[in-house]
Order: C-alpha cells, then structure tokens, then sequence
C-alpha cells in the first residue's frame, strides 16, 4: 500500500483551510442565550438565518470555476473552503433548528434566502455570482475577525453558543482570500467587484433588518424601544461592532485591495491552539 496516500492530508488542510467535521450541541442553551437579551440574541438569530443556503450560493459560485482556476495552491484553497463552508450551513441549520424550537419562523426565512439566493442564480452570470461572494465575503471575514478579538462579547454569550461563532469566525478568516483570489484569476475587475458592494450591501441590510424584525416581532418586542435600547447600543452604537468594522468594509473600495492585507496569521494561530489545542474548548465537538 502506499504509505504517501494513507497519511496524505486532506487538501485544503494542506494549505491550513482543513474542513473540520463538527457537531454542536444546543439542547442544553438557554433560549436567550446572548446577554439575557431578546433583542441581543435574536440578532445573532437573524445573522445565522442567512447561513444555510448563503453558504451554499458561496460554494456554488466558487465550484462553478473550479475547473477553469490554475495553480496547485488555489485548487487546494478551493477544496478547502467548500469542505468549510458546507460544514457552516449544515451547522448552523442546527444552530437555526433551536430557535426555531423556541417557535421562531427559521424556517421561512430560511425559504425567503433561498427564494432571492436562486433568482440570483438563474438572472446574473456566473462571474457576478462570484463577486457577490467575494463581497459577503469581505463582510465574514471583517465581522469574524472582530469578533475573535472581541473578548467582551464572548463573556456576554452562552459557552455553547460561542463555540459555533468562534469556530465559524476561525475559519471565515482561514479561507477569506479564496473567492477573491478565484475572482482575480477568471478575469474579475476592480470597478466590477467595487460596484457590486454597492447593492449587495444594501440587499443584506435590508435583509438583516427584515430578518432581525421578523424575529422581535414574533417575541412581540419590536416597537419596545426601551428594552430594545441596549441591544441597539451595543451592536449599533458607539464602540460597537458596526463602527468598528466600518474602516476595513472600506479598505475593499482600495484598487490594489487584497483580503490578505487584513494580517490575522496571528490572531488565527492564538485561536486554533484555543479551540482545537490540547485543551481546547472544541475537543468534544470536533468528530
Ligand atoms: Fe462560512
Ligand atoms: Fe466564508
């Protein structure tokens, strides 16, 4: 037998984007399990509602050129990132399965992204499909990067919840230069993909919004200000994690802009040894 094929590593973990098989457990959550807080939780509740079938437009997009792309390092790279983001979707329909225990409608807002997802699909070429990933993109890797650093909001979670935002953030930040890189090589342009941030800024804006309504509303605390006011401040607000995340969203209208230039090589070492070390808080969930 050959012994170079039975210890060969997976691809993409060849080029650190292993996809790592996980199995997250949330019976035992809370139901508002970030903060105490309706407004705080649901949040992260309508951002994971976009998942499942967000994910698989990414990895559709990107397999789209699979064949067409050169180089032994991208191909690797690219098995590695659709090995990791099918593992997202599936885990965050999990993710997505507890609340909608808790009676949230997960379900139809999961159909509602997969209606505007596949209207994408069968109206933009392959190539804009592609740049509407190298931007979403842009989005998980800056928000994945704040939030591994962001040890205030890792006290304010649920241990079990955290641990599926921590890993998500890990490897958004391990493979945030595929779709861009893949983009670069099948002739895509800077005014191109600096335009298409545009509306799809707007579309997941007004998607997140809907989303997050949608999920207030069904605890019946959409218009409650007052309790809501908090939850506004922290994500919103002053210090927040949308103004902290403004000035990278921005370095992508750079010409020269790569998602490299954003160094987290050792912010994703600090958390590998975290989570999946010899004592990381992953070791059980890992499979
Ligand atoms: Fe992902
Ligand atoms: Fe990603």
């Amino acid at each position: 037998m050959n012994q170079n094929i039975v210890t060969r590593k997976p691809l993409g973990a060849q080029v650190n984007i292993p996809p790592r098989r996980m199995d997250f457990d949330f019976s035992k959550a809370p139901r508002n399990g970030y903060a105490n807080d309706e407004y705080m939780t649901t949040f992260w509740a309508a951002f994971s509602a976009l998942f499942p079938k967000g994910e698989s437009f990414f990895v559709e997009s990107v397999r789209h050129y699979r064949n067409q792309v050169s180089g032994d390092i991208l191909k690797a790279q690219i098995a590695g990132f659709i090995g990791q983001e099918a593992m997202h979707s599936k885990e965050h329909s999990t993710f997505n399965n507890f609340f909608a225990k808790q009676g949230y409608p997960m379900a139809q807002l999961d159909k509602d992204v997969g209606v505007l997802l596949l209207f994408l699909q069968k109206k933009l070429p392959p190539r804009l499909q592609l740049a509407i990933t190298v931007c979403l993109e842009h989005y998980t890797a800056i928000i994945a990067e704040y939030c591994l650093k962001a040890d205030h909001m890792h006290k304010m979670a649920d241990p079990e919840i955290l641990k599926i935002w921590l890993w998500h953030a890990l490897e958004e930040n391990e493979h945030k230069t595929v779709a861009f890189d893949v983009y670069e090589q099948i002739g895509g342009n800077y005014v191109e993909r600096a335009a298409m941030m545009i509306p799809t800024t707007l579309t997941l804006a007004f998607m997140f919004i809907w989303f997050h309504s949608r999920l207030l509303a069904h605890d019946k605390q959409l218009f409650n200000f007052r309790k809501n006011w908090p939850g506004i401040k922290h994500f919103w607000g002053k210090g927040s994690m949308f103004q902290n995340i403004v000035p990278q969203l921005l370095d992508f209208f750079k010409p020269n802009f790569h998602p490299s230039q954003h160094d987290t090589d050792a912010l994703l070492n600090e958390w590998r040894e975290k989570l999946f070390g010899e004592l990381g808080i992953l070791k059980d969930q890992i499979k």
